[in-house]
C-alpha cells in the first residue's frame, strides 16, 4: 500500500511511525514532512494547505490512502476533493471539520443537543459584544469563531481586558477572518484533560486520556502555545468520569452531528474541563491533538491504519483498539523565545540509540543531512513505563541526550498529573 500523510509536525510523525508498524505499508509519502520525519516517509515539499497540488500528487503516485492531520486541509475540505478523485481518507469532510473550524457552530451544536459546556453568547457585531461585557463579571472568556493556531482564546481578568480582546479581533483583525464572530463565555475551572477518539459515525471508541500543558513556563505560567508537553493516561479522567463523558457527552456528539446531517468520520478530540458539575467541553477539534498524539500513539497496541480504515468504511464496531495499561511522557523541546520571537537554523545533535523516541517537529535537513531546528517547538521525547513517575523521569533522560543551541522545555512536565495520583 502506498499511504500519504498530510502535515508536518511531531503529531505526523507519530502517526507515520506508528502507521509504519503495518506490514501491508511499502511507501509512506509526508506533505510536507520535516527534517526528521525524512528518516521515515519520503518528503514531498506540498504545503498542508496547497490542496490541488495535494491532489495532483495523490493522483500521479496512485495513493491507496490519504490521512489528513492538520485542522487546515480538514477545515479547507481536502478530504472531500480526494474522496471526489477516488481516493480513500482518514478524516472528516468539510461539512463535520466545522466542528472545530467554526466555535459558533460547536457551541449551539452543544446548546441544541444539551451536550454540557460553558454558557455563552455569540457576536457578529462588536458594539453588541461590548455592552454584553458591561452586564458580565470576570474572569470570562473571548474566542475567536475561526481557526487562530489555539491562539484565538483570551481569558481575561477584568471587564476591560475582555473588551480589549474584542477589540482587537472584530476592529483589528488580528485573526483576520477568524474574528467576524466571537463568542464569549462563561469561565470554567477544573482539571483539564484530551480524549482522541476513534469514529466512524456509528461508534465511538476513545483512546487513552492525556493531558497537555499549554503554557509556555513552569507551573503553567507564560503564554499559550501549542503544547510543551503531554502524559497520558490523565489521572483526572477516573472510570466514573470516562462513562459520564461516554453518556454525556462523546455519543450525543455523533449523534449531533448525524442528525445535522455532517455525519463525523476519523478523530474527534475532545477539549474537556472536569468542573465541579462533572466534565463539560472546552473545545472539540476534527483531529489528533499535537502533542497528544505523541504520547497517545506510542501506547496503542492495537494496528493504527486498520483502526483508521475502520472509521473510513464504517466497520470500527468489529475493530479493536486496545492500549497498554503502561504511561507516557512527551517533553516538548522548543527554541527559546517561543511562541513569540526566536531564532531557527541550530544544529541538533541526538544520541543514535534514541531516535525511535524523538519525535520531531520543527526541523529541517541541510545539504549535509544534519538537523537544523527550523520552528518554535523542534521536537518531543517521548518515552514509556509502567508506572507515569517512570515515564517523565525516562522522557527527561531523553531530554539529557538531545543538544541544540537555545533550546527551552518546561522542566514540570507531568508534575500536576503526579500530584492527582496520591
Ligand atoms: P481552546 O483553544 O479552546 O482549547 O482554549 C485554549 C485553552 O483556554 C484551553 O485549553 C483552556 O485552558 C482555556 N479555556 C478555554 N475556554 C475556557 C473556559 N470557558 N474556561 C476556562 N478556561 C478556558
Ligand atoms: N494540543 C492541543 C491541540 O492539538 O489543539
Amino acid at each position: 500500500m502506498k499511504l500519504l500523510v498530510v502535515g508536518g509536525g511531531g503529531r505526523e510523525h507519530a502517526i507515520i511511525k506508528a502507521l509504519k508498524k503495518n506490514k501491508d505499508v511499502e511507501e509512506i509519502f509526508a506533505l510536507p514532512g520535516n527534517g526528521g520525519i525524512a528518516k521515515d516517509a519520503t518528503c514531498v515539499n506540498i504545503g498542508a494547505k496547497d490542496l490541488d497540488k495535494i491532489v495532483a500528487f495523490a493522483k500521479e503516485n496512485k495513493i491507496d490512502y490519504a490521512v489528513v492531520a492538520p485542522d487546515d486541509p480538514l477545515v479547507l475540505g481536502l478530504v472531500d476533493l480526494l474522496n471526489k478523485e477516488g481516493i480513500d481518507c482518514f478524516g472528516p469532510t468539510k461539512a463535520a471539520a466545522i466542528i472545530e473550524g467554526s466555535k459558533a457552530f460547536s457551541k449551539d451544536l452543544m446548546k441544541k443537543y444539551n451536550i454540557p459546556t460553558a454558557k455563552y453568547e455569540v457576536f457578529s457585531d462588536e458594539k453588541k459584544a461590548l455592552e454584553y461585557l458591561d452586564t458580565q463579571k470576570a474572569p470570562i472568556v473571548v474566542k475567536a469563531d475561526g481557526l487562530a493556531l489555539g491562539k484565538g482564546v483570551i481569558i481575561a481578568q477584568t471587564i476591560k481586558e475582555a473588551k480589549d480582546a474584542v477589540k482587537s479581533m472584530m476592529e483589528d483583525k488580528i485573526f483576520g477572518k477568524s474574528g467576524d464572530n466571537i463568542v464569549i463565555e462563561e469561565f470554567l475551572e477544573g482539571p483539564e484533560v484530551s480524549v482522541l477518539a476513534f469514529t466512524d459515525g456509528k461508534v465511538v471508541k476513545p483512546m487513552i486520556s492525556s493531558m497537555d500543558h499549554k503554557r509556555a513556563k513552569d507551573f503553567d505560567e507564560g503564554l499559550n502555545t501549542g503544547g510543551m508537553g503531554t502524559i497520558a493516561p490523565n489521572p483526572y479522567y477516573t472510570k466514573d468520569i470516562a462513562s459520564i463523558c461516554m453518556e454525556k457527552i462523546f455519543l450525543p456528539t455523533i449523534d449531533a452531528m448525524n442528525k445535522e446531517g455532517r455525519t463525523f468520520k476519523g478523530c474527534l478530540y475532545f477539549g474537556l474541563m472536569i468542573t465541579k458539575d462533572g466534565p463539560k467541553v472546552i473545545e472539540y477539534n476534527c483531529r489528533f491533538g499535537d502533542p497528544e498524539t505523541q504520547v497517545v500513539l506510542p501506547l496503542l497496541e492495537s494496528d493504527l491504519l486498520t483502526i483508521m480504515k475502520a472509521t473510513t468504511y464504517g466497520t470500527l464496531e468489529n475493530t479493536e483498539v486496545k492500549f497498554s495499561n503502561k504511561s507516557a511522557c512527551c517533553v516538548v523541546m522548543a527554541s527559546n523565545g517561543y511562541p513569540l520571537h526566536y531564532e531557527k537554523g541550530f544544529k541538533i545533535d541526538i544520541a543514535n540509540d534514541i531516535l525511535d523516541k524523538v519525535y520531531v517537529a520543527g526541523a529541517t535537513l541541510n545539504d549535509k543531512g544534519e538537523l537544523l531546528t527550523s520552528g518554535g517547538r523542534v521536537l518531543g521525547a517521548v518515552d514509556i513505563d509502567d508506572t507515569l513517575k517512570g515515564a517523565i523521569s525516562k522522557a527527561y533522560k531523553l531530554v539529557d541526550k538531545i543538544h541544540f543551541d537555545n533550546a527551552y522545555y518546561r522542566k514540570d512536565i507531568g508534575a500536576r498529573a503526579l500530584k492527582a495520583e496520591v
